[in-house]
């Protein structure tokens, strides 16, 4: 675990015995963390918009323990994915909400997320859920975030600062999900053919990751879409109830997947060894996941915990309800919590394997090894 302090304790050990100021330079990692992306790692942004995607009520946030249970915004029963990445590698607390009273004072101390439930990489995606921040919004806001530190501590130290951060991009799948809806007349568009949409997809991503490049950032994780054909909602919409996964939109997601990690591996061929991206494969963690479910420890992989097995799957707890008959019994048996999101439980294998997995689950190197790299 590295904190602030006891890095400080280190340089006035060094300093003591050595006489020199010249340690005052030893590199000390303390863990800063950029979120960018959806519901998915959103941890209370969507709480200050105008929106219908919304995890401000009971029983969202009933395991997450430093808000006492209560909601914040997350679109879980406890962590997310990222919560618990920052965790592990000893961050002093998890990144605020960008549009959180007091983000960019906090900025320096953990970092900050700008993730949005219903947000995708494309500007239209989510239309209909009316409030979020698009990808691309939230590089403007990452942009407005740089031109404070520079004010705070200089273009020199903010420079320093960003480089060393990680940037943690886990977005796409409501692309895909509202692609695979549908149309709805008064959004028009007709729709491109599947290749020529996840092209449009990839070559969107890939233009705010290099926006992000631009803005100094040089240690990347860029989380793959998950098997969304298995999701509760997809297979209700798909009328494949009883079926395991739906596989035409699983193919779309891994089709998707591949050509991003594609670009991915150009993208650090490009920057030698100035900027690293980690592709993180969370599709084969997910499905391996769902196939040996009872091996992982739980009892079902196939309804949401909460919101009910039909749809419009809805997850809130009634003013008079009791909590204990809109949930499952035992959370941590369940892999989805609600009729799109995995639970804490989930989370909490997928997280450990992007940490410390092998290259099946990231690459080029693991998110423990990227966070230790020194650039
Ligand atoms: C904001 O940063 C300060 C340290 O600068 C820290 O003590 C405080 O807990 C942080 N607030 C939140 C909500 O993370
Ligand atoms: C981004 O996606 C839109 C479709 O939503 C497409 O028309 C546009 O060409 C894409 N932009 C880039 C740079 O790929
Ligand atoms: C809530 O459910 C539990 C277990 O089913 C039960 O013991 C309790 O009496 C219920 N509480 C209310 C207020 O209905």
């Amino acid at each position: 675990m590295t904190n602030p302090s006891i890095c400080g304790l280190l340089i006035l050990g060094l300093l003591v015995f050595y006489n020199t100021l010249s340690f005052l330079f030893l590199p000390c990692l303390s863990l800063t963390t950029f979120i960018f992306g959806d519901s998915l790692v959103d941890a209370g942004n969507n709480d200050y918009l105008f929106t219908l995607s919304k995890a401000d009520s009971p029983p969202y946030g009933v395991d997450f323990s430093p808000s006492g249970g209560k909601p914040t915004g997350r679109f879980t029963n406890g962590r997310t994915v990222s919560d618990i990445i920052g965790q592990s590698l000893g961050g002093n607390s998890f990144p605020l909400p960008f549009l959180a009273p007091n983000s960019l004072i906090n900025a320096t101390h953990a970092g900050i997320n700008y993730a949005s439930g219903s947000a995708g990489i494309l500007v239209q995606t989510g239309t209909m859920f009316i409030g979020r921040i698009p990808l691309q919004e939230q590089v403007n806001y990452f942009e407005q975030t740089k031109a404070h530190l520079v004010g705070k501590m200089g273009e020199k130290a903010t420079k320093s600062f960003i480089k060393n951060a990680v940037f943690s991009i886990t977005i796409g799948s409501n692309d895909i999900l509202n692609y695979i809806q549908p149309s709805l007349p008064f959004i028009g568009q007709d729709k491109v053919q599947p290749a020529i949409f996840q092209d449009q997809m990839v070559s969107n991503f890939t233009m705010q990751l290099k926006r992000l490049l631009k803005l100094g950032a040089r240690k990347f994780v860029i989380v793959g879409i998950g098997p969304l054909g298995c999701i509760p909602f997809v297979r209700a919409i798909k009328l494949g109830w009883f079926e395991k996964c739906s596989n035409e939109v699983n193919e779309l997601i891994q089709g998707y997947n591949k050509k991003l990690n594609r670009e991915l591996r150009l993208l650090n061929k490009e920057m030698g060894n100035k900027a690293v991206f980690v592709y993180a494969n969370s599709y084969d963690i997910f499905m391996d996941i769902i196939s040996n479910y009872q091996h992982y420890g739980f009892e079902d992989a196939k309804d949401p915990c909460c919101g009910g097995y039909f749809p419009p799957f809805m997850c809130f707890k009634g003013t008079n309800t009791n909590t204990s008959s809109i949930m499952c019994e035992d959370r941590s048996k369940y892999v989805f919590w609600d009729a799109y999101h995995p639970t804490e439980a989930a989370n909490l294998i997928l997280a450990k394997k992007m940490l410390d997995g092998d290259e099946k689950a990231t690459s080029p190197v693991n998110i423990r090894q990227l966070y230790n790299s020194q650039n």
